[in-house]
């Protein structure tokens, strides 16, 4: 059972649904439960905060920095909390994959959220892609295929990262959609070292061998699509893991919803998790998961969902054609 402990701000708030942190290497501390903003518009981040959220998850990639940081400066002008009491993370998109481009992305992601840090920056993907311009995130060839930047060197990009947080523009860094072997050459050449790993993690891809090695390197781990991304076309053939039975007959059980199961299965493994909800109702029973826990044979139960590499449902040679042929493609390899 991971230790419980208040956030300063529920503290005062006493009703308010409790927030657990992670402790990172370097002692800065992460809340377990983050809002996912890919897709996700400014009310919903209003109703977040309202709510009791305090750490928001984004990216330049999801072009919602500016409008993420009109809500933050609102609040925190407000008086609603303190910077410090907010948990920020961004991260730098595939274009931006060089040494000498980390400052740019990070200093120009800093200004569209109007803050003067983040308190995690992510590489957002290990292989790069050249793009046009600052803009153009996506970049596609006239064959519709991505472009390639096949030169990523991700020893160089690591040095340009830890030099974020000599520059006070980020708190912590880290990485995401890394395999084992560029964890372990990162933890090879690092001066400061990942605080933490975002990949793709829910009850049907349960990533046991990369969060064990994570582990051993003292790297926490945040889960993306923790609810099995339920909108993905993917799940039109299948069950998502919110209706599988398992799931249903123990939120049944408990008097929880299916949702707040997943979650606190995660998070009882000691996972953050960041789940993106347009809801309210939805955004405030996702934050409310540390009021109760699963029992060892419920957890048992949970685990042996995972389909390993078969439960995978972000496939990003879908999304980005070509991007398979990079030479830091991370999906070859078993994990
Ligand atoms: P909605 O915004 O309508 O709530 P993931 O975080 O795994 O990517 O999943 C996000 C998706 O899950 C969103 O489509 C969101 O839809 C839905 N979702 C979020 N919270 C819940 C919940 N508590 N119960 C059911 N669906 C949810």
């Amino acid at each position: 059972m991971l230790p419980v402990r208040l956030s300063p701000w529920h503290r005062e708030e006493g009703t308010m649904a409790r927030v657990t942190e992670v402790k990172l290497f370097n002692g800065r501390e992460m809340p377990m439960v983050g809002l996912g903003t890919w897709d996700i518009e400014e009310e919903a981040l209003q109703v977040a905060l309202e709510s009791g959220y305090r750490h928001i998850d984004t990216a330049a990639l999801y072009k919602n920095e500016a409008a993420i940081g009109g809500v933050l400066s609102g609040w925190l002008s407000q008086g609603r909390g303190a910077r410090e009491d907010l948990f920020v993370t961004t991260k730098l998109p595939m274009i931006g994959c060089r040494a000498d481009d980390v400052t740019k992305f990070l200093t120009s992601s800093l200004k569209k959220l109007q803050l003067s840090y983040v308190d995690l920056y992510l590489v957002h993907f290990p292989a790069g892609l050249k793009g046009k311009d600052e803009d153009d995130l996506r970049p596609v060839g006239p064959d519709g295929r991505s472009v390639l930047d096949v030169d990523t060197d991700l020893e160089r990009l690591w040095k340009a990262m830890e030099e974020q947080v000599d520059a006070g523009r980020a708190k912590s860094i880290g990485i995401s959609n890394f395999n084992s072997v560029q964890i372990e050459r990162i933890m090879k050449c690092c001066r400061i070292q990942p605080a933490n790993h975002q990949v793709e993690i829910h009850a049907f891809h349960q990533q046991k061998e990369l969060r064990s090695l994570c582990h051993k390197h003292n790297i926490t781990v945040c889960a993306y699509g923790p609810l099995g991304a339920p909108y993905k076309d993917e799940w039109t053939k299948q069950q998502p893991p919110l209706q599988h039975p398992a799931v249903t007959s123990l939120a049944a059980r408990l008097g929880r919803t299916p949702a707040q199961v997943l979650l606190r299965h995660l998070v009882q493994l000691g996972i953050v998790v960041v789940p993106k909800s347009s809801n309210p109702e939805r955004l405030e029973q996702n934050l409310r998961i540390f009021d109760f826990q699963l029992s060892d044979e419920d957890m048992r139960e949970l685990d042996s969902l995972d389909r390993g590499r078969d439960g995978k449902i972000f496939i990003f040679k879908n999304v980005y054609l070509g991007i398979e042929n990079h030479p830091e493609f991370p999906f070859h390899i078993p994990y």
